[in-house]
């Protein structure tokens, strides 16, 4: 796809401005095959390349892939060699979408992450932080649970220390103490491969997301799924607890 193509999908289709998506059969698409997990997840890295550009094309304003969950250290410890191995590889290539003017960011907590990475990571973010054609978004070492409970760490230290009452804490200050300080609501949440779960993934920032659940493996998935998603949320009805 050239850099600066648009797609349409029509008039009537009202495209959301934040994307999640659950990236996950990585596992079972290798399995089906015979290959080993590890071959799943790079093929799985392929589709993430696609269909970032894919939503961009669409108008797509920020995207967010769950890649790796708090939860995933549970994996033997080969898959997570496996895993770290294909971000160290895939941010060098992430470097590509900084020519297409795309903002990188990344939420998570870094401090287990191995500190190349995290040298990557932060070098990444810095040197795209101007871009505004669209934002990519890349959750590792992300949990829902764990973001939450950093924030409540962060503003309980405030009031230790004066500086914030008790009773003055809002929803907006919880907000801003989130990884996702200035990235919007997801409004629509995609999972591939048959599981409905949210898994831990935004669970603050989903609260009102609509849901598209495809049983295709990740790397399966074409931008003629995304497009699918794209209509199916247009033809939602969001209430956000109105009438
Ligand atoms: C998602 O694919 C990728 C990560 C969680 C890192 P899985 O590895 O979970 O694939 P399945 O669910 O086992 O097929
Ligand atoms: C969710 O997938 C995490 C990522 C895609 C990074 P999992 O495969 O880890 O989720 P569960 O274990 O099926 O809930
Ligand atoms: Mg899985």
């Amino acid at each position: 796809m050239a850099n600066n193509e648009k797609i349409s999908l029509g008039e009537n289709v009202s495209v959301p401005v934040h994307v999640g998506v659950i990236m996950d059969g990585n596992g079972r698409w290798a399995k089906k095959r015979g290959l080993p997990r590890k071959f799943g997840h790079r093929e799985g890295a392929k589709t993430f390349r696609a269909i970032t550009r894919h939503a961009k094309a669409l108008g797509i304003q920020y995207i967010t892939y769950y890649a790796f969950s708090t939860e995933n250290w549970k994996r033997p410890k080969d898959e997570v060699d496996a895993i770290m191995d294909l971000f160290e590889k895939y941010l060098d290539e992430v470097r590509d979408f900084i020519e297409e003017n795309i903002r990188v960011r990344f939420i998570g907590d870094r401090t287990r992450l191995s500190e190349n990475l995290q040298r990557k990571m932060a070098s990444v973010e810095e040197d795209s932080k101007d871009f505004d054609s669209m934002t990519l978004v890349l959750a590792i070492n992300y949990g829902g649970r764990d973001e939450i409970c950093h924030a409540a760490k962060t503003l309980a230290q405030q009031v230790k220390e004066g500086k914030l009452e008790p009773e003055d804490i809002t929803m907006d200050m919880i907000e801003r103490n989130l990884y996702t300080e200035e990235i919007p609501p997801v409004d629509l949440v995609i999972r591939p491969s048959g599981e409905q779960r949210l898994s831990n993934f935004m669970i603050w920032q989903a609260a009102y997301a609509e849901f598209y659940y495809t049983n295709i493996l990740w790397p399966d998935f074409k931008g003629s799924d995304l497009d699918k998603a794209v209509i199916a949320y247009s033809e939602r009805n969001r209430r956000f607890g109105g009438v």
